[in-house]
């Protein structure tokens, strides 16, 4: 891998001089080189479509899929321009006439990029917004669906229910995902351990590749197919749609949340609970969430410890299983509710009782209002209950950060770690999300918070994955190794994140786009880099 190919470097070199000359001669600037391009490739409809800083909603249409606070400030660097693409043909015009004005693109889905790569580059672009692209057809006959990239998760969720209370799609908690960036990164929720993750359960998709073709499965071969699920699309085209294998789930299932502190004795629990969460049966997922609280009386802080259930099945068939191998939990049937799968999904992302399941329709007509970073990390051994306590310790002393674990197990445990991008498989007892969450503005704060973060990170070193330490690629985190699009040379490209992400798969997802986009024209900070630019460590 650490050969370069001397072609490669050439035509890319090559054809950077050639786009500055056609930049040099034509004499208009690159937003109107990528308009009047557009205009001649889809004269009519597309105009609907453009957002420039001359429109009055540029901002509220930019801001509308921004979920991190973090990047709506006015200091972040804005897109010359917005295609909130109407037809799928607006997609391939974006793609080429980005190519012909040497602007870079940037995809957006459902906006939830933990790092804001969807809209925010260091580099003059465009953003191609996909949230017009949002059908979804279930067909209950073949068990199966077809969901364009701009339908949020819930609304899957919601279109899947409206047809069938027993059919289902694994992927994750939070409702107002885009299905585009969530499944093409792998997409993990509460069934994982019963059906794996979002891209176990997806058999087929389209694409807009770098030369704005469509292709399906077939005809991008299964390489391509490949890499798009688990691999992040935005390094390879476009998505369009994916082709969704539905799966079984009861006509109800049992969901509950019970909160242990430490006063309760959560220590002992959160151990047994790596001891066992692995093992249930995989009809039964539990997560433990951790976040410091205050006590009752005298103001002091503890750590608070919920454990989240679903279980597809009857509340009494878990109980009995739980009061067997977790009778320490002293879970009793008032804790539990029966409750149709759709309507779980709403329990489980935290909505009021009640709430009807049309609220998985809804999408944020505001930018995100908190500021966040998440960071991820793998564990293969239980941790010991001092180590457990020391944690808690320092989680008590930061206040601000929040864990979630969520055990592996079942179906994750029998899928191959090639079978997919996604390799943190067999010999994963549990993934852990990070969450340091802020309200406060101003780069200091940012500041404070970001500092906390990373040294939580930094703490947990010795109790999870190492050589590599893991990361999943959906909780996105710039401190895994980066690079700048502005800078793009030979060095250091790709070299840390693509092996924590994606471990023994980064080497073929780095063929894959060697083949299929050569002169890195869908590029980011983490995206995966052709062989030319790719120097192995
Ligand atoms: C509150 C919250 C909860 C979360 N919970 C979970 C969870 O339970 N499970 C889980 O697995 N993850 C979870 N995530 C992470 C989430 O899955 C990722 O952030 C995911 O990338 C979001 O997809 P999106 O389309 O909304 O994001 P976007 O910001 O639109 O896109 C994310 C990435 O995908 C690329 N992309 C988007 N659309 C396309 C496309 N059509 N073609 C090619 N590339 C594309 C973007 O360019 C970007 O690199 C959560 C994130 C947040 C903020
Ligand atoms: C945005 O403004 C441009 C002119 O600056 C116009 O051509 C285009 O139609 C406007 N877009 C929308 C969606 O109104
Ligand atoms: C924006 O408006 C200005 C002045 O009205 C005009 O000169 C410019 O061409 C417009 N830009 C675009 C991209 O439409
Ligand atoms: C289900 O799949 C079969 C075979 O692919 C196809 O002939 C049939 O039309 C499909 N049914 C529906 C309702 O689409
Ligand atoms: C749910 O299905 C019914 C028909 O069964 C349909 O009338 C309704 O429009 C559907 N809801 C949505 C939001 O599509
Ligand atoms: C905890 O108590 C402090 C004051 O003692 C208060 O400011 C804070 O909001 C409380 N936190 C929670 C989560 O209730
Ligand atoms: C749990 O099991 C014990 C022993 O088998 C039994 O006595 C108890 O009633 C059970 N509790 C519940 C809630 O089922
Ligand atoms: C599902 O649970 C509800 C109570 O929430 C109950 O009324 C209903 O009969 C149950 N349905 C099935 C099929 O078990
Ligand atoms: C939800 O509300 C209903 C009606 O108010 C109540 O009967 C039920 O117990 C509540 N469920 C939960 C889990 O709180
Ligand atoms: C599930 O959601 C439907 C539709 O919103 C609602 O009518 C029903 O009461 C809910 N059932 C439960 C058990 O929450
Ligand atoms: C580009 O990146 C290289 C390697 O990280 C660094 O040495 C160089 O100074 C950077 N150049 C610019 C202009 O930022």
């Amino acid at each position: 891998m650490d050969t370069i190919n001397p072609l490669w470097f050439l035509l890319s070199t090559l054809t950077m001089v050639l786009l500055s000359l056609v930049q040099a001669t034509s004499d208009s600037s690159p937003l109107e080189t990528f308009l009047n391009c557009l205009s001649h490739h889809s004269p009519s409809s597309i105009s609907n479509a453009i957002y420039t800083l001359n429109n009055s909603s540029f901002l509220s249409i930019l801001h509308m899929h921004t979920y991190n606070h973090r990047f709506s400030a006015s200091t972040v660097p804005k897109p010359l321009a917005i295609v909130t693409a109407l037809h799928e043909s607006h997609v391939q015009d974006s793609v080429k006439c980005a190519k012909i004005s040497g602007l870079q693109i940037r995809i957006r889905s459902g906006g939830h990029d933990t790092e804001g790569l969807s809209y925010v580059s260091d580099v003059p672009f465009i953003v191609l917004d996909m949230f017009h692209l949002g059908s979804i057809d279930v067909n209950i006959e073949n068990g199966t669906a077809l969901v364009q990239v701009g339908a949020t998760i819930g609304q899957v969720y919601y279109h899947i229910a409206n047809k069938s209370n027993v059919h289902a799609f694994p992927a994750g908690v939070c409702p107002t995902m885009g299905s585009g960036g969530h499944f093409s990164g792998g997409g993990y929720g509460n069934l994982m351990r019963k059906y794996g993750l979002s891209v176990d359960n997806i058999i087929d998709a389209r694409l807009v590749d770098v030369n704005g073709n469509i292709l399906d499965r077939k005809a991008m071969g299964e390489d391509l197919f490949w890499a798009i699920r688990g691999g992040g699309g935005a390094s390879f085209g476009v998505i369009l749609s994916w082709k969704i294998k539905l799966v079984s789930v009861t006509p109800n299932v049992t969901v509950f949340r019970v909160k242990r502190t430490l006063e309760d004795g959560a220590t002992d629990l959160v151990y047994k609970w790596q001891l066992i969460a692995t093992e249930f049966p995989e009809n039964l997922f539990l997560r433990s969430t951790f976040e410091v609280v205050n006590c009752t009386q005298g103001g002091k802080k503890t750590l608070q410890v919920s454990f989240i259930g679903l279980f597809l099945g009857q509340s009494g068939t878990m109980l009995n299983l739980l009061n067997e191998s977790f009778p320490e939990l002293g879970l009793v049937q008032s804790d539990c509710t029966e409750m149709p799968w759709v309507n779980s999904t709403l329990y489980w992302s935290n909505y009021p009782n009640g709430t009807s399941i049309e609220a998985l329709l809804d999408v944020p007509e505001e930018p995100g209002s908190y500021y966040f970073k998440t960071m991820s990390d793998y564990v293969k051994k239980p941790i010991a209950k001092d180590d457990l306590k020391s944690i808690w310790d320092f989680m008590i002393k930061s206040e601000r950060v929040k864990m979630e674990w969520n055990p592996y197990g079942g179906k994750m445990h029998e899928i191959s770690s090639s079978e997919t991008p996604f390799p943190h498989r067999a010999g994963n007892l549990f993934l852990i999300e990070y969450l340091t969450s802020w309200s406060e503005d101003g780069i200091d704060a940012t500041n404070h918070y970001l500092k906390i973060s990373r040294s939580f990170y930094k703490f947990m070193t010795p109790y999870v994955s190492n050589s590599p330490r893991g990361a999943f690629l959906n909780y996105r985190d710039l401190n895994l190794g980066a690079n700048r699009p502005s800078n793009v040379t030979r060095i250091g490209i790709g070299q840390n994140y693509g092996i924590k992400y994606f471990k023994g798969n980064f080497e073929r997802l780095v063929k894959v786009k060697t083949k299929v986009d050569p002169n890195n024209f869908f590029r980011h900070e983490q995206s995966i880099p052709p062989l030319s630019l790719y120097v192995g460590k």
